[in-house]
Order: structure tokens, then sequence, then C-alpha cells
């Protein structure tokens, strides 16, 4: 089976997407390792890397299927973070933009009928559905404990206690 031109097109933009992601996420481990949120940077530094497997996940897809990934470069993070709730907050905006772009892939998916491909994204579905639902608790987190520093060392904790175990809390 060959991919549709339209089908890579969508899948190339996903890998950039995922890429991003990894990066953005490095960089928000970053600020929050030199910041002192050690629980927070490891939970970053985690979905880093968690982004670079989805990404390429989808590489080794396009690639069996007989066409060479397009490996296009990606923007820079966005640097001018200044706290570790706009971190939280930045985050669940960019997955959610990640969940918009995998539901239309599906959706040209059905519109082709490229059942392979349909089924191959369920996986990201679920994932997606999964990485809202833990960086939503966080967030709801600074609402609830509190944006003091004892509260922000608590949820730094929560945050650590996160990693580790894909996107489950512990
Ligand atoms: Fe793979 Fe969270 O986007």
């Amino acid at each position: 089976m060959r991919l549709s031109d339209d089908m890579i097109k969508a899948l190339n933009e996903q890998i950039v997407m995922e890429s991003e992601a990894a990066s953005f996420y490095l960089y928000m481990a970053s600020w929050c390792e030199v910041s002192g949120h050690d629980g927070a940077s490891e939970f970053f530094y985690n979905q880093s890397d968690e982004e670079r497997m989805h990404m390429l996940k989808i590489v080794h897809y396009i690639n069996r299927l007989g066409t060479i990934a397009d490996i296009s470069t990606i923007r820079e993070p966005p640097k001018n973070l200044t706290s570790l709730e706009e971190i939280v907050r930045t985050s669940l905006e960019n997955e959610q933009k990640v969940t918009k772009s995998i539901h239309e892939i599906i959706t040209l998916a059905e519109k082709e009928r490229d059942r392979r491909t349909f089924d191959f994204m369920q996986w990201f579905v679920k994932e997606q559905i999964e990485e809202e639902d833990t960086v939503d608790r966080v967030l709801q987190k600074f609402d609830v404990i509190g944006r003091d520093k004892l509260a922000i060392n608590e949820i730094d904790k929560y945050m650590k206690s996160l990693s580790g175990s894909g996107s489950e809390p512990a």
C-alpha cells in the first residue's frame, strides 16, 4: 500500500509538530532545572523523550511504506517563559494543537478510506488524551494549592511523582 500525497504531507507535518514538541519540552526542562524546579525539570525531560519517540514512530511508518520521511526544519522554542505555571499552561496549549492535528489526519484517513493510517493513528489519540489529562491536572494544582513558594514546591514534587511512570501519576 502506498500513502497518498496528501497523507504523506500531513504525516510529514506531524513529524515537525512532534519534533517541535520534543524541542519545546527540552527548553522547558532546562528552564525548570536552572530555576530550581527539579521535579518539573525531570517531568519535562521525560516528556521531551516521549515526543521524540512519537516523532520516530511516524518517521518509521512513512519509511516502511516506501517514502523517505521529510525531516524539515523546526521552529525555535518560545524563550520568553517566566514562571512554572506559564510553562505548564503553554505545554497544555501545545498538546491541544497536536491533538487537533492528529484528529485532522484521522479525518483525512477516513476520507481516503486509508484504514492502515486510521488504525496507526489510534495510538496517538489515546496518548494525547493521557498527555492532556496529565498536564491539565498539573495546571489545576495552581488553583488548588496556590502560587506562593511553598505551593510551587508542592507542585514541583507532584510533577516529579508523574515522571518515569508514563503519563500516569505514581
Ligand atoms: Fe506527541 Fe504530545 O504530542
